[in-house]
């Protein structure tokens, strides 16, 4: 018994198959493009999303049999907004990712309007233009054409997990879970529905969007013809960073974990209660039992860490590869001066500015490209800093329990742990947000019979000790506090 879990993150699609005691026994992964039409858009074609998913899964077929398999759980990047037509299920128009902010300015024109405070009491989140709302508000405005075949019916509006699970299932499903639907702006937080209200506010019509099912159960089958062969129940779903919290079995009120993937997320299950943060954090729906039962979660959303050090090899052309960062950067013992403040696509939590842009300071002759490269490790540990030191803490601080790509580089681990102060504890396995959905998935087809057998399978890599004296970690971040404001409203000058 196994479960295939897909994992559709922002840069590419990673397949893998998860064995009845949770270890990984095989793994595909496909890039997708990334489409920039202007400064600060960013777009995915669905169906290049598609084609890496099936490219994903055909490579772990050719490791498994195919026999062995009992479900797929399917997680996801998340407030990206995709149409589909519902008949053929090919897209007008290419998918407006939650990186894209060209909606600041809706944003600004619906706060001035007086709906912030209303959306946020609803929904947990903030007028961003990180969030699905503002992206529709922007395509019934700026595409009426295609906005109306929206209104007849004939396009489907959904995030990710939707389009995949139609594609998956020849259109005959349009569904999502809790996790995703709390990501949109629509969702009433406390009441675990579509909200009419919100739909009114951002003029989207409620039958255009998903049915939000349960995360784990029997929630569709895949067609064989059109998903690589495979009919099998879909039994899993939620939103990446919810799924890597179920990942790391925090199931209980007050466990943490962040991931390190194109942005980091930290997030802290608040049980099932919705908690609300002053300070910048996002609360959001973690998962929803096949009984109804709501988890809840605050969110510490940070969009550009692993996308910075894909911009030190892609843009800069400094790195070859984001493995190779951890043995640069350790050729210095320090930055000398330089920090960089990665805002390439404005700053999230707990900052939440989209007009801030990117900033390398501190330059000198004597700067280096290991300079550069530590400045990028470092910034990624002092974003994830601001971020916990926002969420509220009850007793003893816990250690951080870190996974996704960046987690393998110890050299970040270890500048991390300086930074919070708490040890960090990476697990053995660290594709957490895919051993999330296999999870989910699992529960929902007899795998797993509850969540405390899934606790046991999580197991201990390393620990990270914080250095005792905190004096230049401390030093450190007043200087990037610093460089950071520098970096805010930039793009509005
Ligand atoms: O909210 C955006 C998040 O879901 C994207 O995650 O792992 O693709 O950076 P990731």
């Amino acid at each position: 018994m196994s479960i295939l879990a897909i994992d559709a993150g922002t840069t590419g699609v990673t397949a893998v198959v998860v064995s009845d005691v949770g270890t990984i026994v095989a793994k595909g992964y496909e890039e997708f493009r990334q489409h920039f039409p202007r400064p600060g858009w960013v777009e995915h074609a669905p169906e290049e999303i598609w084609q890496a998913t099936i490219e994903a899964t055909r490579q772990v077929l050719r490791e498994v049999d195919a026999a062995e398999l009992t479900g797929v759980g399917l997680t996801n990047q998340r407030e990206t907004v995709v149409l589909w037509d519902r008949e053929t299920l090919g897209s007008p128009r290419r998918a407006i990712v939650w990186q894209d902010r060209r909606t600041a300015e809706i944003c600004t024109r619906m706060r001035e309007a007086g709906h912030e405070d209303r959306v946020a009491e609803l929904t947990g989140l903030r007028l961003d233009p990180y969030f699905s709302g503002t992206k529709l508000v922007w395509l019934a405005e700026q595409e009426p054409h295609t906005w109306a075949h929206v209104e007849s019916g004939r396009y489907a509006v959904g995030t990710v997990d939707s389009y995949l699970i139609a594609r998956m299932t020849r259109g005959v499903h349009h569904v999502t879970d809790v996790s995703n639907a709390s990501r949109t702006l629509l969702f009433d937080l406390a009441e675990g529905t579509w909200s009419e209200e919100l739909c009114g506010i951002f003029g989207v019509p409620p039958d255009a969007l998903p049915e939000i099912v349960p995360s784990w159960g029997e929630i569709a089958t895949t067609d064989a013809a059109s998903f690589c062969g495979l009919s099998l129940p879909i039994a899993g779903i939620a939103g990446d960073q919810q799924s890597a919290l179920f990942g790391q079995t925090c199931f209980d009120e007050g466990d943490s974990k962040c991931t390190y993937g194109t942005g980091s997320f930290i997030l802290t299950n608040t049980g099932s209660t919705v908690q609300r943060s002053e300070a910048g954090l996002l609360s959001t729906a973690a998962w929803r039992s096949p009984d109804g039962e709501m988890t809840y979660a605050l969110e510490g959303a940070i969009f550009v860490t692993g996308a910075a050090v894909q911009w030190l090899r892609d843009g800069l052309q400094i790195v070859g590869s984001a493995a190779e960062t951890a043995a640069i950067a350790a050729t210095v013992d320090h930055t000398d001066g330089v920090v960089f403040v990665p805002a390439l696509t404005g700053l999230g939590a707990p900052h939440w500015d989209p007009q801030a842009r990117g900033l390398l300071i501190g330059l000198t002759r004597g700067t280096t490209r290991a300079h550069v490269v530590r400045a990028t490790l470092e910034a990624i540990a002092f974003e994830v800093r601001d971020v916990l030191e926002t969420m509220p803490v009850e007793g003893e601080p816990r250690p951080l329990r870190v996974d996704g790509g960046a987690a393998a580089n110890d050299l970040l681990c270890q500048v991390q742990a300086d930074q919070v102060g708490v040890p960090v504890e990476r697990p053995e396995i660290v594709e957490t947000t895919a051993l999330g959905a296999a999870f989910l998935a699992g529960l929902g087809t007899g795998v797993w019979s509850s969540t405390d057998q899934l606790r046991d399978t999580w197991s201990l890599d390393r620990r990270f000790e914080p250095a005792s004296d905190r004096s230049a970690a401390d030093a450190a971040h007043t200087r990037w506090l610093a460089a950071v404001e520098r970096s805010k409203g930039w793009a509005d000058l």
